[in-house]
């Protein structure tokens, strides 16, 4: 269990996430709940602080996101950010009014030496604002403690009951001192120690799993991706072959993936590994099929029919593992629905799977916390920092109808892509970049002779949150030598182009 944690109470912000990260990239486990979570919870939390975000509400909106004026005397420490700040002083007796101007983006901002809060920070900074409500009256006991040209409270503090806010945002990389403020905050004013690191998180995790799991049977659906992998290498440490893997090869994965997850978890790490090689099965259920739903739903049912007749095989197992990680979980702030991620959600299990529990070790942490576990756990780089890749895997890469012949054009010249992205050092800047198969013929000419060939576009985003993207400015050297290597090297593609729409108007992927 982690012992010290601080709570990042969500009001709506968009940086909600982004706070949390930046608490636990400063060795603080943080955790997200929504306005509405009720106070004996947060109580129940043992928080060594809490963080109220920002919102798009005004406090005096009927229907903002407010709180119970009772959490200000629970005794622990609270940094309000933004509207969390406004929230603050409204409930505790100061003023909130519409400024006429809204104040947006990167702002000349003075702070006062006197507060913790600004230990080691430039008084004479610079902070990303993001507002047009601004305090106009303190609350009793608060002063200020940093203004701007157009806002006279940008910061205010009563030390004495551990309550500070901001009006400005700490957690984005345009207030560049802004990771100090939150060191000050978790650690001068918290008190927090910040031994949340990751080692010890993933050695926990086995001791825990392995007293939980005791002698009991163990089952895993392992895509390849990052999630299902990091997850089952954690539970492999904690009861070896007590776990099962099953890995379902549909034979739409990129080039040589499927030798390399089967290679490394079997081979290298001696996991109970089985590799379902169904290629051919899905291939014939995808023959003649152009439409990309449609396409999708017969991967997705194909894939839950393999899993569940190998899983009989197995026969009952007591635990089912799940890679889902934080972003899937937190509840959101607006409402108080939970959000679970059914975006795209192929290759989900079967529900009748027969399991008496589900476990999740991945549950508490983001993306990029996930990665840095499969570094703890020995999992080769290569496999830890891949990127996103859909469950139909190249199957919507390939416009319309998919072929065998199809495939293989495209996993060459997706490989090459790959390769020369990352040898030009781009690979863990372009979150996510690949090759797809258009249905487009056109005329080139080759040698004396012409062709009527295929037409392949390459496709580069980068993207925090994969909901929008941009499309990534890959150097036209790059672009040239991938054009050349492409043609040259892989047959039927005469005619390569780039893909410059961002998300949205377009998706990610073409299908
Ligand atoms: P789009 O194309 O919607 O993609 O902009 C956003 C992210 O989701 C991935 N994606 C999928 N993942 N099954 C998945 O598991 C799918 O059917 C699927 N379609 C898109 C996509 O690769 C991108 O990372």
């Amino acid at each position: 269990m982690v012992e010290e944690k601080v709570l990042v109470l969500d009001f709506g912000g968009q940086y909600n996430q982004l706070i949390a990260r930046r608490v636990r990239e400063q060795n603080v486990f943080a955790e997200i709940l929504p306005y509405t979570a009720g106070l004996d919870r947060i109580r129940a939390g043992n928080y060594k602080g809490i963080i109220f975000t920002g919102g798009p509400n005004s406090v005096y909106d009927e229907n903002s996101p407010r709180y119970s004026k009772e959490i200000l005397t629970l005794g622990i420490p609270i940094l309000g950010i933004c509207y969390g700040a406004q929230l603050m002083a409204y409930l505790l007796g100061g003023d909130v009014t519409p400024s006429p101007a809204r104040e947006y983006g990167k702002t000349e901002i003075v702070l006062s030496a006197d507060s913790k809060l600004f230990n080691n920070v430039t008084l004479e900074n610079t902070c990303w604002m993001s507002h047009t409500d601004f305090i106009c009256k303190l609350p009793e006991g608060f002063s200020v403690t940093g203004k701007t040209d157009n806002c006279s409270c940008a910061a205010m503090e009563n030390p004495s009951c551990g309550q500070y806010a901001v009006q400005f945002h700490p957690e984005v990389m345009h207030t560049p001192q802004g990771s100090i403020m939150l060191h000050n905050f978790l650690f001068d004013i918290c008190g927090c120690r910040g031994d949340w690191v990751m080692s010890a998180f993933v050695e926990e995790s086995i001791v825990r799993l392995r007293t939980k799991i005791g002698d009991k049977k163990v089952l895993c659906a392992m895509s390849g991706g990052v999630d299902s992998s990091v997850a089952a290498m954690m539970i492999h440490k904690a009861v070896g072959k007590q776990l099962t893997c099953i890995f379902v090869d549909h034979g739409l994965l990129r080039k040589n993936e499927g030798d390399m997850v089967e290679t490394v978890f079997k081979k290298e790490f001696d996991m109970n590994l089985i590799r379902v090689n169904c290629q051919k099965r899905f291939l014939d259920r995808l023959a003649g099929v152009s439409d990309p739903e449609t396409k999708r739903k017969i991967i997705g049912e194909e894939f839950i029919r393999v899993f569940e007749e190998e899983a009989n095989k197995i026969g009952t197992v007591d635990y089912l593992v799940q890679g889902t990680i934080y972003p899937d979980v937190i509840e959101s702030g607006v409402g108080d629905a939970a959000v679970i991620k059914s975006h795209h959600n192929v290759g989900g299990l079967p529900d009748d799977i027969a399991f008496k529990e589900l476990i999740e070790p991945l549950r508490d942490l983001f993306k990029d916390e996930v990665r840095k576990a499969g570094v703890e756990l020995g999992i080769p780089d290569d496999l830890v920092w891949r990127q996103p890749f859909p469950g139909p895997g190249l199957a919507i890469r390939i416009m319309g109808e998919i072929t065998e012949q199809k495939l293989s054009v495209l996993r060459d010249a997706d490989a090459i892509f790959r390769e020369e992205i990352k040898k030009a050092g781009l690979d863990r800047d372009i979150n996510q970049y690949f090759a797809v198969l258009t249905n487009v013929r056109s005329v080139g000419v080759m040698g004396d002779g012409r062709t009527y060939d295929y037409m392949l576009a390459l496709r580069g985003v980068t993207t925090s949150d994969f909901m929008t993207a941009d499309f990534a400015r890959i150097p036209y050297e790059v672009l040239d030598i991938c054009s050349r290597r492409i043609v040259n090297e892989v047959g039927h593609i005469n005619r390569i182009v780039y893909d410059i729409t961002s998300k949205p108007p377009a998706t990610i992927e073409w299908e």
